[in-house]
């Protein structure tokens, strides 16, 4: 048998109202630091944070780029270590909670975020975090995971330290109710992408599963309402929970070459993240098909009630057609061209994407050169 654990948040809450807990949770802080960007600050969403923090001092840092560099993240971290606040919120998508981590181990001079890349065991957590995504999403509330792009490399890359696991996290839908649509639907699919990628990953286990079986049954029950109707809060509050389940289905299992591909895709051709994982999720699940066939018909079943499919083949076919016509539906672009990308950006390309192993050895079907040559060439 194998051996398998699984490290998850101490308190998570969840459905109406549940931001009201944030002053329970930071009841013993003396100084907030609140991360956030502008975007989440102009639609207003900071607020609802701030009214619960009456009599707390609180400093904001909001200097946040969308899919932060590695240095971009530094120099707001180098702001956060001269601030003595004793307890960080995030109030952000996963470009702001993933930098809002990597401060709780960086409060320190002895190492930065460039030597986290080479060594992520070295940071050490010194002091606790609430997460409250705007997004569902990347699942960042949930996983050890920060990613930070890394400029000379034209990559993305992933630090992934226990330590970073928050402390709490609160799902309210309050918080992604007037998203915009194309955020929503590429956040979505992005969390899509998690559920099926860890149920499908050589590193899954029993409790990968189950939350992985559970976020997809409610991203595929929902994401499309909950995207297109903005009053559809019971859609949304399920989109919350299922990108946090997927969360703790990527700490247990891992992704596999849906990521490993798109990394480069943002980092050298800033492609929002979702959005290079829709582009790859077809074909990539395609390529893996012949040998997830047997767990992709089990997903099927879970996530069909009274379905029509009868044999695996037919099953399997189907939920790779269902994540087409997610995309598809939700309008998001499946095409590389639309970002400039040609040709002769192929070797690159595929050099770059080979060499995110982390994520490629949990591949089931081994992605030689050649396969992630075909499969570039798939999308442009
Ligand atoms: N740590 C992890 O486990 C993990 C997993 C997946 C992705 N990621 C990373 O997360 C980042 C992407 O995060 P994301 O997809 O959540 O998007 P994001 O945080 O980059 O946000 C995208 C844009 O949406 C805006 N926004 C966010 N919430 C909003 C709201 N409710 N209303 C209006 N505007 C809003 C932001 O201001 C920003 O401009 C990438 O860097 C990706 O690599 C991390
Ligand atoms: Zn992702």
């Amino acid at each position: 048998m194998i051996k398998y654990s699984l490290k998850i948040p101490q308190a998570i809450y969840s459905g109406e109202n549940s931001l009201e807990n944030i002053k329970t949770i930071v009841k013993n802080s003396k100084k907030i630091a609140l991360f956030t960007d502008k975007g989440i600050q102009g639609a207003g969403l900071l607020d609802n944070v701030i009214n619960q923090l009456e009599g707390v001092e609180v400093v904001i840092f909001n200097e946040l780029p969308a899919e932060p560099t590695c240095d971009e993240a530094q120099k707001v971290i180098d702001e956060f270590k001269t601030s003595n606040a004793d307890f960080i919120i995030a109030v952000g998508g996963g470009s702001v909670m993933d930098i809002a981590k990597l401060a709780s181990i960086a409060i320190t001079d002895d190492y930065g975020v460039r030597d986290l890349l080479d060594n992520p065991q070295i940071g050490v957590k010194s002091i606790k975090t609430l997460m409250i995504p705007t997004t569902a999403g990347t699942g960042s509330e949930a996983t050890p995971n920060s990613i930070v792009a890394v400029p000379e490399k034209e990559l993305k890359v992933g630090i992934v330290n226990e330590a970073m696991i928050p402390d709490y996290v609160i799902l309210d839908a309050i918080m992604i109710k007037n998203l915009p649509f194309k955020i929503a639907a590429a956040t979505g699919v992005d969390a899509l992408a998690h559920a099926i990628e860890c149920f499908t990953s050589k590193k899954a286990t029993p409790f990968s599963d189950m939350f992985a079986l559970e976020s997809l049954e409610l991203i595929i029950n929902n994401i499309e309402k909950a995207c297109l109707n903005p009053d559809a809060m019971e859609a949304k509050n399920n989109m919350m929970l299922a990108a946090f389940y997927a969360g703790v289905a990527i700490t247990a299992s891992g992704t596999t070459a849906v990521h490993a591909l798109s990394y480069p895709l943002g980092g050298k051709y800033h492609i929002p993240h979702g959005v290079s994982n829709a582009m790859m999720l077809v074909p990539v699940m395609k390529f893996n098909e012949p040998v997830c066939r047997p767990l992709l018909a089990k997903a099927y079943d879970r996530v069909v009630k009274n379905g029509r499919e009868t044999t695996e083949e037919a099953k399997s076919a189907w939920m790779i057609e269902k994540l087409g016509n997610i995309v598809e539906k939700l309008e998001i672009p499946t095409s590389l061209k639309e970002y400039g990308v040609d040709n002769k950006d192929l070797d690159v390309l595929v050099e770059s994407g080979m060499n995110v192993q982390r994520l490629l050895v949990n591949n089931m079907r081994e992605v030689t050169k050649e396969d992630a040559r075909a499969l570039y060439l798939e999308i442009m």
